[in-house]
């Protein structure tokens, strides 16, 4: 008989920050079961304090994933990549190497490859993001591959040199999806409606709308230039700026297990997938993105 699963009433949960105070683990909560306003409140401030939170040992279905995520806001149901969309829950956009007989994915292979915040080329860029592992790739002794780094932007901004700071300040960088589907292969997948590729401009330097605090804004996935600058100018300010944002010291680096379940804040954090795993190692999550407001 197998052991029944403890449960968990989240009347009362543990936040334990990572050394670095980017990213923390919460505890003693089961997202399967429902939670208080007051719960869900501490764990928002957990969330808005450390840029990323996560869940270990989750046992989620998409409901129960959608249904969680939808408390932080609106979720987006569509996406250039409308073919890894979960048929009948849009909410879930599905995150994979795995393929099919015919050797079509079932997910998108290649997200994050790049630094980037989700859907920076929009008007509305996502506020916030979470994955859900159901299968992680392992190399031959057992240790996870495939995982996620995820870099603070506000300690970023604070590490600037105050010249660099002033030169950034007010300034408008144009964040374009052409950028990471610059090669013909990628724009082929894409869906129809989004042959027109999305851009947006949004400020270098955005304040975080929850806590004030000041955050870069160009990464390099998706930001080619910023305005009012000639090109040789803006190529090396957003050097500069990524320098920062790559800082080992600003980073949690998540490595997974089956049942974690992680969110992120777009704002205050940047996020990076590693690709040191292929087929027969599987990898599989569910990916669910909050829509978020304009940038100030
Ligand atoms: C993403 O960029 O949303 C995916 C990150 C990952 O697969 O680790």
């Amino acid at each position: 008989m197998s052991e029944p699963k403890p449960q968990v009433t989240n009347e009362s949960f543990t936040v334990v920050p990572s050394l670095n105070g980017v990213g923390a683990e919460i505890s003693g909560v089961d997202l399967t079961q429902a939670m208080s306003d007051a719960v869900f409140s501490g764990i928002r401030a957990a969330f808005f304090e450390y840029g990323v939170i996560y869940f270990r040992g989750q046992t989620l279905t998409v409901e129960d994933q959608i249904s969680f995520s939808q408390r932080f806001g609106e979720l987006d149901k569509s996406s250039v990549l409308s073919q890894y969309l979960h048929p009948g829950h849009p909410e879930i956009f599905l995150v994979s190497n795995i393929v099919d007989k015919d050797g079509r994915h079932l997910g998108a292979y290649d997200a994050g490859r790049m630094w980037h915040f989700d859907l920076s080329y929009e008007a509305k860029p996502s506020m916030c993001s979470m994955l859900y592992a159901l299968e992680i790739p392992h190399d031959d002794a057992g240790k996870a591959l495939g995982d996620t780094q995820f870099a603070s932007m506000s300690r970023a901004y604070a590490s600037l040199p105050d010249a660099v700071k002033q030169r950034l300040e007010g300034r408008k960088a144009v964040n374009t999806l052409a950028k990471r589907f610059a090669r013909k292969e990628d724009v082929n997948i894409l869906s129809p409606e989004k042959s027109k590729l999305a851009e947006a401009t949004h400020p270098a330097i955005r304040t975080h709308p929850a806590n004030g605090r000041k955050c870069i804004f160009v990464n390099e996935a998706h930001t080619d230039r910023i305005l009012d600058l000639a090109r040789e100018e803006s190529d090396a300010l957003l050097a500069t700026a990524w320098e920062a944002c790559k800082n080992p010291a600003f980073r949690y680096r998540h490595s997974w297990r089956v049942g974690d379940a992680v969110m992120w804040d777009n704002c205050a954090v940047q996020h990076l997938a590693t690709f040191d795993y292929k087929l027969p190692q599987r990898r599989l999550l569910h990916r669910t993105t909050v829509v978020g407001a304009t940038p100030y």
